[in-house]
C-alpha cells in the first residue's frame, strides 16, 4: 500500500513511524512532511491546506490510504474531496469536523446528546456578550467560535479581562471570520487530559489516555502554547473515569450522530477536566491530538493502518487495540522565545548515542534539511517553534521520564528550551 500522511507537525512524525512500521506498506509519502519525515517517507511540496493539489497527487500516485494530521484541510473538506473521487481517507467529513471547527456546534451537539459540559451562553453581538459579563461572576471563559490556531480561548479572571477578549475576538477580528460568533460558558475547575477514540461512526475504541502540558513553563505557568510535552497513561483517568468517558461522552456523541444518519469516522480527541472524579468535556477536536501522539502512539503495539482501514471501511467491531503496558513520556525542544518570536534555522546537533537505545524515540517537528554552504554535506535546521519531540518509554512514570531527560542531553541547538517538569501531575 502506499500512504499519504498530510501536515509537517511531531504528531505526523510520529504518525509516520507508527504507519511505517505496517507490514502493508510499501511507500510512504508527507505533504509536506519535515526534516525527519524525510528520513522514512517522500516529503512532497504541497500544503497541508492545498485541497486540490492533495487530491490530484493522490490520485497521480494511486494513493491506497491518506492520513489527516491538522484538522484545517478536515474542516476545509479534503475528506469530501477525496471520497468524490473514491479516494480513500481517514478522517471524519467537513459535516462532522465542525465538532471542531464550529465550538457553538460542538457545544449544540453536548447539550442534545446530554454529554457533560460547561454551561454556555451564545453571542453574535459584542454589547450583549459584555452586558452578559457585567452581570456574572468571574471566573469566565470566551472563546471565538471557529477555528483560531488554538488562540481563540481565553480564561477571563476579571471583567477587564473578559472585556477585552471581547473586542479583540468579536471587535477587531483578531481571527477573522472565526470570532463572527462567540460563546461565553462556566470555568470549570479540575485537572485536564485528553482522550481519543478511533471509531467507524459504529464501533467506538478508545485509546489509552495522556495528558498534554500547555503552558510555556514548569508548574504550568505562563502563556499557552501547542503542547510542551505529554505523557501516557494519565493516572488521573482513572478505570471508572475511562468507563465513564467512553460511556457518557464517546458513546451518546457516535450513536447520537449515527442516529441522524452521520457516520462520524476517524479520531475522535476529548479534552476533558476532572472534576472530583467527573469527567466534562471542554472541547472536541477530530484529529490526533499533538504531543498526546507522540506520547500514545509508541504504547500501541496493534497495526495503524489496519485500524484506521477497519474505522474507513466500517469494520471496526472486528479490531481489538493491543498495549504496551509501559509509561510513555514526550518532551518538546522549543525555539528561545516561542510561542512568541523565534529564530528559525539554527543547526541542530544530535549525538549518535541517542539512536542506540530501542526505549527512546526522536519525532521531528519544526526541522527541515540543509546543504551546508562550506562542506556541502546535509544538515538539520530548526524551521519551527517546537522543534524535536524526545519520546522514551519506562516501566513507569518515573523511569520514562528519567530516561528522556538524560536523553535530551545528546541534543542542542541555539536557543534550546524545553520544559523541565513533564508528568509532574502524575508524579507529585
Ligand atoms: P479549548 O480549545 O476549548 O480546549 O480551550 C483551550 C484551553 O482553555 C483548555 O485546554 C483549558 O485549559 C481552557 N478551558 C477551555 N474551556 C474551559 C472551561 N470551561 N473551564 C476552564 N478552562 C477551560
Ligand atoms: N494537544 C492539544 C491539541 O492537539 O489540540
Amino acid at each position: 500500500m502506499k500512504v499519504l500522511i498530510i501536515g509537517s507537525g511531531g504528531r505526523e512524525s510520529c504518525l509516520a513511524w507508527k504507519i511505517n512500521k505496517s507490514p502493508l506498506v510499501e511507500g510512504i509519502f508527507c505533504a509536506p512532511g519535515n526534516g525527519g519525515t524525510a528520513a522514512i517517507a517522500t516529503n512532497v511540496d504541497i500544503a497541508a491546506n492545498d485541497l486540490q493539489a492533495l487530491v490530484k497527487f493522490a490520485k497521480d500516485k494511486n494513493i491506497d490510504l491518506t492520513v489527516v494530521g491538522p484538522e484545517v484541510p478536515l474542516v476545509k473538506g479534503i475528506v469530501d474531496a477525496f471520497h468524490k473521487e473514491k479516494l480513500t481517507i481517514f478522517g471524519p467529513s467537513a459535516d462532522l469536523a465542525r465538532l471542531e471547527g464550529s465550538k457553538i456546534f460542538a457545544k449544540q451537539l453536548m447539550q442534545m446528546f446530554s454529554i457533560p459540559t460547561a454551561d454556555f451562553k451564545i453571542f453574535n453581538d459584542a454589547q450583549a456578550a459584555k452586558n452578559y459579563v457585567a452581570q456574572r461572576s468571574m471566573p469566565l471563559v470566551i472563546k471565538a467560535d471557529g477555528l483560531a490556531a488554538g488562540k481563540g480561548v481565553v480564561v477571563a479572571h476579571s471583567k477587564q479581562q473578559a472585556t477585552a477578549a471581547i473586542d479583540k475576538i468579536m471587535t477587531y477580528k483578531a481571527f477573522g471570520d472565526s470570532g463572527k460568533q462567540i460563546i461565553i460558558e462556566d470555568c470549570l475547575l479540575g485537572e485536564e487530559a485528553s482522550m481519543l477514540a478511533f471509531t467507524d461512526g459504529e464501533t467506538i475504541l478508545p485509546l489509552a489516555t495522556s495528558q498534554d502540558h500547555k503552558p510555556i513553563f514548569a508548574g504550568d505557568k505562563g502563556p499557552n502554547t501547542g503542547g510542551m510535552g505529554a505523557y501516557s497513561p494519565a493516572p488521573i483517568v482513572n478505570q471508572q473515569l475511562y468507563q465513564q468517558v467512553s460511556e457518557e461522552v464517546f458513546k451518546p456523541l457516535v450513536e447520537g450522530l449515527a442516529a441522524e444518519g452521520k457516520k462520524y469516522k476517524g479520531i475522535l480527541y476529548a479534552g476533558l477536566m476532572i472534576n472530583q472524579d467527573k469527567p466534562y468535556v471542554l472541547e472536541f477536536n477530530v484529529r490526533f491530538g499533538d504531543p498526546e501522539t507522540q506520547a500514545v502512539l509508541p504504547r500501541l503495539k496493534t497495526d495503524i493502518v489496519e485500524v484506521m482501514l477497519a474505522c474507513c471501511q466500517q469494520r471496526l467491531s472486528t479490531i481489538n487495540l493491543d498495549w504496551d503496558q509501559r509509561h510513555c513520556v514526550c518532551v518538546v525542544l522549543a525555539s528561545g522565545g516561542y510561542p512568541g518570536k523565534y529564530e528559525k534555522g539554527k543547526l541542530i546537533n544530535i549525538n549518535e548515542k541517542i539512536k542506540s537505545d530501542p526505549d527512546i524515540l526522536l519525532f521531528h517537528a519544526g526541522t527541515k534539511k540543509n546543504i551546508d554552504n562550506h562542506s556541502g554535506k546535509e544538515q538539520v535546521v530548526t524551521n519551527g517553534g517546537r522543534v524535536l519531540n524526545v519520546v522514551a518509554l519506562g516501566d513507569n512514570l518515573a523511569q520514562a521520564q528519567k530516561k528522556v531527560y538524560q536523553q535530551i542531553n545528546n541534543i542542542s541547538f541555539p536557543g534550546m528550551y524545553y520544559r523541565e517538569d513533564i508528568g509532574f501531575r502524575a508524579l507529585d
